[in-house]
């Protein structure tokens, strides 16, 4: 199926041409693609990328290309540095956010194992994926995981959070989008916090819904670990991501477990390797590194600002179309929004409307507890549809959008 959509103007002063965004990616002739928190269309250039590489692997050897394109491979480490005002000696290259998270977190717990009484400060939207393996030190060791109050507009409560605060605190664990409420934590207030309350914690923020959404910067943010995800806002290929690792986090932690790339076997032990590729492992998908690495390209010279602003136009105008529809209730939270919109419809199960909205081509998500079980449970919504427009969407297919929900009947 072939949908040729109209442009609209922009109406947004983002100052991006998004006509010739849309001609870079190939899948909006295909689709109305409205679900970039699950998997953004990548642009050309990032598949291209990806299947020349494949290509040049079948042609010449797996290994032989890899020491071909070494040079690119050491721009896609400068170019997620820049992305995030890092060093690329900060970065490590991974498969997924969860790899990157999972990678810091029992890092921190291979050098100083978790014991019980320490406390673990948990955002109360915070992705399943991070809780579990707390919830496995609660069962296993007598950790103590704590959700961080709310504020009145759905955010970790910064002020309330530095009460919190006190010598037992092992972990701080952010999530800086959440994937399902369209709010944004105020990460870098939080680091501040810790910094200003002399916190011996190890801060960890999840970015894997603000990358190549909104602009990310480390030292900002002040954290130890930053994780991130490629095939989200940033648009790369899927089966990749980032981990950012302080220089505290560097000088202080060893990684586990390590390996024959994270570390060097010596004559009666072994060193790790210099910077985050300690964090890494030996073996990876050489063409969808380099898909990333095309794809952080492709944000920077898009503009990080002027994508947010785009998304942030887009989220606000779905915002305020569905807020039209009578039955439909906007559930998103936050004083700051991101470009995660979500909704539920008075009459008909949120299941019910995903499926009506696909039967008409278009792609949206279902967010169920599953996902971030307290966040879902605390406000007692079931399952939400989420709307999620990139840079590249127009008003027209939110439109059409808006359209399918309006004729929605319980
Ligand atoms: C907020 C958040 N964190 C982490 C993840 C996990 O990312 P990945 O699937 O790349 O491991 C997701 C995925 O949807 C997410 O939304």
């Amino acid at each position: 199926m072939r949908l040729d959509i109209p442009m609209t103007t922009t109406g947004d002063n983002s100052g991006l041409d998004i006509e010739l965004l849309r001609h870079q990616t190939p899948g909006c002739l295909r689709v109305n693609h409205l679900n970039n928190a699950g998997c953004a269309l990548p642009p050309s250039k990032v598949t291209d990328t990806v299947v020349d590489h494949l290509h040049l692997e079948a042609m010449i050897g797996g290994y032989e290309a890899h020491a071909d394109v070494h040079s690119r491979i050491e721009s896609a480490y400068d170019s997620v540095a820049q992305l995030i005002g890092a060093h690329p000696d900060q970065i490590a290259l991974l498969e997924s956010a969860t790899a990157a998270w999972d990678k810091a977190f029992i890092s921190i717990h291979h050098t100083r194992p978790f014991s019980a009484g320490d406390r673990i400060l948990v955002s109360s939207s915070e992705y399943a994926s991070n809780v579990l393996p707390i919830m496995q030190l609660v069962k296993a060791r007598g950790v103590r995981l704590e959700f961080i109050p709310d504020d009145e507009h759905g955010c970790v409560d910064v002020a309330g959070f530095a009460n919190l605060l006190g010598a037992d605190v092992a972990a701080v664990v952010i999530n800086q989008c959440p994937s399902q409420n369209g709010l944004i934590n105020d990460v870098a207030a939080i680091g501040a916090a810790l910094r200003a309350a002399d916190s011996p914690a190890w801060y960890l923020v999840d970015a894997c819904q603000s990358i190549g959404q909104l602009p990310v910067s480390a030292p900002d943010i002040g954290a130890d670990f930053i994780s991130a995800t490629g095939r989200k806002f940033l648009r790369g290929p899927r089966g990749t991501g980032f981990l950012y690792a302080s220089e505290r986090a560097l000088a202080e932690l060893e990684p586990f477990p390590l390996d024959l790339h994270s570390a060097t076997w010596q004559s009666g032990g072994f060193e790790p390797a210099s910077g985050a590729r300690r964090f890494e492992s030996w073996e990876k998908s050489y063409a969808a590194l380099l898909g990333l690495g095309a794809a952080v390209d492709y944000a920077l010279a898009c503009g990080i600002d002027a994508m947010a602003g785009r998304i942030s136009y887009l989220a606000e105008y779905a915002r305020a179309g569905l807020s039209s529809v009578p039955g439909i209730i906007v559930r998103d939270r936050g004083l700051q929004k991101s470009g995660i919109v979500t909704f539920t419809h008075e009459r008909v199960d949120a299941r019910t409307l995903v499926s009506l909205i696909r039967k008409a081509h278009i792609n949206v998500s279902l967010s169920t507890p599953d996902y971030a079980r307290m966040d879902f449970e605390s406000h007692a919504i079931d399952a939400l549809v989420r709307v999620s427009p990139h840079a590249y969407n127009t008003t027209t297919e939110l439109d059409q959008l808006l359209m399918v929900v309006s004729g929605a009947r319980g």
